[in-house]
């Protein structure tokens, strides 16, 4: 095929997805989750209502929350069998991999009750998995820092039971912080949905062959651990300690970036569809300086990334390429100043964007017209040959 440029093939290998959950623009930068601005959701809902939203496709009235909420807390426990499973795992092994192969071991207690073509088998798994992921991740956590694994509280919410999972211990009681609660519950309705984004294609991809949905979100979160998607959040940070520790400075990072050094990106920026100011990353640096005052913390790797933000959107090499800040480029400093290790800032992120995974799958599960995933491919290999005869 002659004349196809880098732009076709990449046509060629999209196929397109029709779905009702999330709207993006990324000319305005508009994101709306079900038509409610994200705006308004991240300033005046709840994870657990945006959730249910993002499933169910409305807001629910506050019976159906409020028996949401009870659903969810009476579904944390773990099999203590599966509690085992981390102890067969290096303290070493990156919390994604862990949250990935547990939730892939977790399967397998439920494998009775998770057909997909069941409609109770759905709303179970629903609610385990919604109940169960964050208990997973902050065993993950606690794994990694040789500490005790906690029960679950059915008394607090769900975050407040979250938090206590990751920083209580067995020695003392734990009180959550108000400010701690409500900025990890904003942060998470931001990473809720975003629309065919390469994780939740993957998680629609996986459950069109009739995988099962622990199967789809395990390698949902596989797909989201990539550095160029969910794992750019902890690039980020890395990418702060390594500039503020070598002492170049900003602008001569910038410069390297510029050059395209040894393949070195600024992570947090860019997207394939924002080719704006990511709406969540404007909402996320409102609320950063507001979350670390609010925690006491004073962090000059914030002070570092607006620096390297303010250079990066008055350079030409930028702004020709319409590179902004994205969801990820702020967030790790909130997470860092909140207590959580670098390496669990993309588990924070599954744990964000499980509702919108489910609601995708969920959507591409009751949809009778779905077939199997199968992507385009233009062939640009040889033509017809054959294997030389003998003598
Ligand atoms: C997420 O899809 C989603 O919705 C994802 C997400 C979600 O909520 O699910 O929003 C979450 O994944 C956000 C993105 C997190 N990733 C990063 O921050 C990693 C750094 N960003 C880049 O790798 C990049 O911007 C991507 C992968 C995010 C987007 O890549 P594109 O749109 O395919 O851009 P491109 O590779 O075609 O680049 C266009 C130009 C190139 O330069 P030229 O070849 O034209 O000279 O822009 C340059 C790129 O080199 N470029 C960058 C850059 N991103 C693009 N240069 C420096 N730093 C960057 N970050």
């Amino acid at each position: 095929q002659t004349g196809f440029t880098g732009l076709d093939y990449g046509f060629v290998n999209t196929a397109s997805t029709q779905s009702a959950i999330t709207y993006i623009d990324g000319e305005q930068g508009i994101l709306r989750y079900r038509g409610y601005p994200i705006e308004e959701l991240a300033g005046k809902s709840t994870f657990l209502e945006v959730a249910w939203l993002l499933i169910y496709g409305e807001l629910p009235t506050a019976d159906q929350l409020g028996e949401f909420d009870e659903k969810i807390r009476h579904h944390t426990l773990l099999h203590e069998d599966l509690k085992r499973f981390f102890s067969s795992l290096p303290h070493t092994a990156h919390p994604m991999s862990v949250l990935s192969s547990a939730v892939s071991a977790l399967s397998t207690y439920y494998e009775d009750s998770s057909d997909p073509h069941d409609p109770d088998h759905v709303e179970l798994t629903t609610v385990r998995l919604l109940a169960k992921l964050p208990v997973i991740a902050a065993y993950a956590h606690k794994k990694s820092i040789g500490q005790a694994f906690l029960y679950p509280d059915n008394s607090m919410n769900f975050v407040d039971n979250f938090l206590k999972l990751n920083f209580g211990n067995m020695a003392e009681p734990y009180t959550t912080d108000p400010v701690l609660s409500k900025a990890l519950d904003r942060l998470l309705i931001l990473h809720e949905d975003h629309e065919q984004n390469a994780s939740t294609s993957t998680v629609r991809l996986v459950g069109s062959t009739g995988a099962n949905l622990y199967a789809s979100i395990s390698a949902g979160i596989q797909a989201l651990s990539g550095p160029l998607h969910g794992g750019a959040n902890e690039a980020v940070l890395q990418m702060l300690a390594r500039i503020r520790d070598s002492g170049e400075g900003v602008g001569k990072f910038v410069d390297r970036v510029k050059r395209k050094e040894d393949g070195v990106k600024l992570m947090g920026f860019g997207h394939r569809v924002y080719k704006n100011y990511d709406p969540r990353a404007r909402l996320v640096k409102e609320s950063a300086d507001e979350v670390l005052a609010g925690l006491g913390v004073n962090d000059p790797l914030l002070d570092l990334a607006k620096e390297l933000e303010q250079i990066a959107l008055e350079d030409d090499y930028f702004k020709e390429r319409r590179l902004y800040p994205n969801v990820d480029f702020y967030t790790g400093v909130i997470y860092k100043a909140m207590g959580f290790p670098t390496r669990m800032f993309t588990v924070l992120f599954a744990i964000g964007r499980l509702p919108g995974w489910m609601a995708h799958w969920r959507e591409m599960n009751l949809d009778p017209q779905t077939k199997i995933g199968r992507p385009q491919q233009l062939y640009i290999g040889e033509a017809e040959r054959h294997y030389p005869s003998a003598g």
